[in-house]
């Protein structure tokens, strides 16, 4: 028999993801809240840092303004992930990118969860709290899981910030575009656990599906492109993405 969550994946997806060859996958924070990341929007509170809000202390303005506090909040971020383990959506995905002769992995996420279950050559449009970035030459400079964070450029010596897509900035030059050209061919494009709210990452479905793909959403909450989807898959990613693979139906 199967169960309530396993008969909500239609027949069609479960051939499409089959039978496709280029696949892509858009996450948002909802890929991460089943291991214990808070998302942006809904389910309660938004973050506040010592009384600033997020979109605040994460502001292009704050870098500008308190580059120190700025890394303080990072720092913090961190030092919570680093004690974080990617779930069950993330294992999937990174399952997928051998299953698919063309596969794409495209996240608003910059807490590396999914670098950390496996996945390879991931399009990071927000770019991720696991680098810095050199505020004058742009150089770039990983941050180790362990160990002490790199403070001033090993190019130019001038002062480091976080490579993230703050409030207020522009996405890092030619991410975006990839992420497009990907979304463009694929056949099959799974948008799980975004509210589609933030743009230009929430045109990427809207891409994919005028070039012809399946659309499919997995989120328990509807968004604005739920009515725009082929299918919508209503539930938590770490139990739903499992069932759309080979195996013992449930
Ligand atoms: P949001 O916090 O806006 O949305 C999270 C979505 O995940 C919501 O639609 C939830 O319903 C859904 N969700 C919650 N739990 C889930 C689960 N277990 N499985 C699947 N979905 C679940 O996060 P994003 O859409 O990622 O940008 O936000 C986009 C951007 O807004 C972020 O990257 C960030 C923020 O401004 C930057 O920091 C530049």
């Amino acid at each position: 028999m199967q169960s309530a969550l396993a008969s909500q994946v239609p027949a069609e997806l479960r051939e499409r993801f089959n039978a496709a060859r280029n696949v892509l996958v858009l996450t948002g924070a909802g890929v991460s809240a089943e291991s214990g990341v808070p998302t942006f929007r809904g389910g309660g509170n938004s973050a506040v840092w010592k009384g600033m809000p997020f979109d605040e202390i994460s502001s292009a303005r704050m870098v500008e303004r308190d580059l120190p506090a700025v890394w303080e909040w990072f720092d913090y971020r961190r030092g919570i992930l680093q004690e974080i383990a990617p779930n069950a959506a993330h294992v999937a995905i990174a399952r997928w990118q051998h299953k698919f002769s063309g596969f794409s992995l495209v996240t608003q996420n910059v807490d590396g969860l999914h670098q950390k279950a496996g996945s390879r050559e991931v399009i990071e449009v927000h770019g991720s709290i696991w680098r810095a970035r050199c505020i004058a030459c742009h150089e770039r400079v990983g941050i180790p899981e362990h160990g002490s964070r790199p403070l001033d450029c090993n190019n130019c010596g001038d002062r480091l910030r976080p490579d993230v897509v703050l409030f207020g900035e522009m996405l890092p030059e030619g991410a975006f575009e990839l992420a497009a050209d990907k979304a463009s061919e694929c056949e099959l494009c799974l948008v799980v656990g975004t509210s589609a709210l933030v743009y230009p990452a929430a045109s990427l479905p809207e891409i994919a599906r005028a070039g012809g793909a399946y659309l499919c959403e997995v989120n328990p909450e509807r968004t604005p492109l739920s009515d725009f989807c082929d299918v919508v898959l209503t539930g938590k990613a770490g139990e739903l993405l499992p069932l759309l693979e080979d195996g013992p139906r449930l």
